[in-house]
């Protein structure tokens, strides 16, 4: 592959994309509305604002796109693969919100914006949280993201264990243990390449991965496809944080919408690290390939797939 193929995001992969995001952008404009839902008492104004801010307008939606591309494979009715999508980017969004807090990476800004814990403050900022969270699982288990109970309870699954304690939550532990805050006396034993990896799938892998395989399980992937989408979702989860990593050196905080050059002062074990940034781009090119070929049994039809597999590692922001 030349290397202006892999600077330049297709035009096919970004118009759709942009299509997606804006679909995902009215989704979650609606559920985040003051209006109740059956069984809610009353929505505090200044929740549901903090919830918005960190929400709404902007984000790649990256993974809604993946449940969404991936459900296309198996001819899976748009709304249906949209309210999934939803649902994983309300899960993201927590993510970010308690990620950027004091007690995590202490970030001002995300995504061009001031972080929701500035914006509002601390306890709103985590609230927030547990809201967007405690939503994103009100939308999988509403009847109208599928009408079959118990591809709706499969996916509730597949969604906790991408997201819990041996997930993402238990990811986001090991990457603040890994700066050492932790230890007894103060100094932290340094993750080898193995231990980076594994964070790595966690803390990141986890959801990407997980937004492929709920778009398959939406679908009801038979075993061997599943499988070879596991691979892909676990290709791409790592290149996209190899990238991350890699842009957190080399990008500027205006492309990123986020403070860049905090990894190093903050101690983080990332690949970068590990291997340097020459062989840590190497190895974010060769995980997009993986994805890529973990895609061989499917044809044209999954050709937005491995671009996303492409746009992760090569993406600039
Ligand atoms: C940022 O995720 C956090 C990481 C997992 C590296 P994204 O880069 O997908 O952030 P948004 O959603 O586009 O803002
Ligand atoms: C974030 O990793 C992973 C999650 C939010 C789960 P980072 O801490 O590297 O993400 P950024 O760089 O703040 O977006
Ligand atoms: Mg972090
Ligand atoms: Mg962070
Ligand atoms: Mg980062």
């Amino acid at each position: 592959m030349s290397s202006v193929e892999r600077t330049a995001p297709a035009p096919a992969l970004a118009s759709a994309l942009s299509k997606t995001a804006a679909a995902i952008e009215t989704l979650l404009d609606a559920l985040l509305r003051n209006e109740l839902e059956a069984g809610e008492i009353h929505r505090p104004a200044r929740l549901l604002a903090a919830m918005r801010h960190g929400a709404l307008g902007g984000g790649k939606r990256l993974r809604p796109f993946l449940v969404v591309e991936t459900a296309g494979l198996f001819g899976v009715p748009a709304e249906q693969a949209l309210r999934a999508g939803a649902a994983v980017e309300l899960a993201h969004c927590y993510s970010l919100v308690h990620d950027d807090l004091p007690a995590m990476d202490d970030d001002d800004t995300r995504r061009g914006r001031p972080t929701v814990h500035k914006a509002y403050d601390e306890a709103t900022a985590i609230l927030a949280g547990d809201g967007l969270l405690t939503l994103a699982f009100d939308v999988i288990a509403d009847a109208r993201t599928h009408p079959d109970g118990e591809t709706r309870a499969a996916i509730v699954l597949l969604f906790s264990r991408a997201l819990g304690l041996g997930g993402m939550v238990g990811g986001q532990m090991l990457d603040l243990a890994a700066e050492g805050r932790f230890g007894g006396d103060g100094t932290a034993e340094k993750l080898g390449q193995a231990e980076i990896r594994r964070m790595q799938a966690m803390k990141t892998g986890a959801l990407l991965a997980g937004s492929v395989l709920i778009g398959a399980r939406l679908g009801q992937a038979d075993p061997e496809r599943m499988a070879a989408l596991e691979r892909y979702g676990k290709a791409l989860g790592a290149a996209f944080q190899v990238a991350d990593d890699i842009l957190d050196i080399e990008a500027s905080a205006e492309q990123m919408g986020k403070a860049t050059a905090k990894d190093d002062a903050k101690g983080k074990a990332t690949l970068v690290t590990a291997l340097g940034l020459d062989a840590a781009k190497h190895e974010r090119d060769r995980l997009s390939d993986e994805a890529i070929a973990a895609l061989a049994g499917f044809g044209p039809e999954a050709a937005m797939l491995r671009a996303a597999a492409q746009f992760s590692a090569q993406r600039q922001s």
